[in-house]
């Protein structure tokens, strides 16, 4: 076995002990509360970690693409979820293909949308599931809590589709600069889900699904008293951005970039052979800006990651420091996401050494729709 200070860089590392920890305490927690877990899988976009996140408790999958929702029912798994609307001629082929291979769910915040996926099940003699979209604040999709119900009842004149609930994303979250502001974000995703919930109640609807999440706010809504169904995504890894608002420790970051430190051109700067192509320039989500720099450096506090060019980034040292030329260093990325996305495979480690190659095997264009 390679020792992990051994392996060419720059590389993307996981540490497996590390993402076992992350699935098993989210699952533990879900499962204490009678929840359910469908991680949102556009983190990772890896079949073999879908699997395991399968084999930690969780029942379904939130998809950001299509491949992704399709390379998930191919492997045999049930109870997947788009997260967006579709209205284009091939998505809605793609979308009924996968309502009539597996209990599937799409989202859906406009009319438009509504009648494309309905003409195109219509069809095909299918009926495909539907979650309505409810804006708790990220305002990118979705439909504001008060305007639930007449939505809903809008789409009653569409026989294709099957109402099965309400679905959000308080990715607005991601606004929140330190832990004490995460709660009021948790407060809205509740507040929203309930106006909503409760108007369509209130008309006798069925509420089948209740689904939202996201990593910052799984803690502080699992107890919601609506919400059957959580989406938490970047969890499986947790990066520098998870850090500034502590949801995550350091000892709960699973993925690094490993780069080699090649060049210390002055008193207080270093060179290594990571940079945006390994790291992303994510510095935040939804463009807010919670983090210092392009990552953090396991080990050494006194290190920024000040710039980044396409191969190498640029290392800013404040104070004393033993980083030398020749180091290596595993910074942890301000978004995994990101960063989980610019590479064919990471590097599975457990203590310093290197087990196996896990792909990323749905990563964008890794099919060729277009052509076939
Ligand atoms: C619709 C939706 N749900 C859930 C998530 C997961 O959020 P997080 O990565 O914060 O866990 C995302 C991520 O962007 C998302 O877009």
């Amino acid at each position: 076995m390679t020792n992990i200070k051994q392996l060419q860089t720059p590389a993307i590392l996981l540490d497996l002990d590390r993402l076992e920890h992350n699935l098993k305490k989210y699952s533990d927690a879900a499962k204490a509360k009678g929840k359910q877990i469908w991680p949102m899988v556009k983190t990772h976009k890896s079949t073999e970690l879908a699997r395991m996140q399968v084999r930690y408790g969780c029942t379904g999958f939130l998809c950001g693409t299509l491949d992704e929702a399709e390379a998930l029912a191919a492997a045999g798994m049930d109870n997947i979820m788009y997260a967006y609307p579709v209205v284009t001629d091939a998505s809605v082929k793609r979308v009924v293909a996968l309502a009539q291979r597996c209990n599937f769910i799409v989202r859906i915040d406009n009319v438009e949308a509504a009648r494309a996926i309905d003409l195109g099940a219509g069809a095909s003699g299918t009926t495909v599931n539907y979650t309505i979209i409810v804006d708790s604040g990220l305002h990118r999709f979705g439909v504001k809590p008060e305007k639930v119900l007449a939505f809903a009842e809008e789409l009653k004149q569409f026989k294709n589709l099957r109402f099965k609930g309400i679905s959000t994303h308080p990715g607005h979250v991601y606004g929140a600069t330190c832990k004490a502001e995460v709660a009021q974000y948790c407060e809205d995703e509740r507040n929203s889900i309930a106006t909503a919930a409760n108007a369509l109640r209130d008309n006798g609807y069925t509420l089948e699904i209740i689904s939202s999440g996201s990593t910052p706010t799984f803690w502080g809504s699992l107890d919601d008293e609506n919400i059957m169904v959580y989406h938490p995504g970047n969890y499986i890894y947790n990066d520098a951005i998870q850090l500034s608002t502590e949801t995550a420790t350091e000892e709960e970051c699973a993925l690094y970039v490993l780069a080699s430190v090649i060049s210390h051109p002055s008193e207080d700067l270093f060179i290594c052979d990571a940079g945006a192509k390994c790291l992303g320039l994510d510095q935040g989500a939804h463009g807010k800006n919670s983090v210092k720099g392009f990552g953090v450096v396991k080990g050494h506090p006194e290190v920024t990651v000040l710039a980044l060019s396409e191969e190498v980034g640029k290392l800013h040292v404040d104070g004393a420091t033993d980083l030398k030329v020749g180091d290596r260093i595993m910074i942890i990325p301000n978004h995994a996401c990101s960063t989980g996305n610019l590479t064919r495979y990471c590097i599975g480690f457990r203590g310093e050494q290197a087990e196996r190659l896990i792909e990323v095997d749905i990563r964008g264009n890794s099919t060729s729709k277009n052509f076939v």
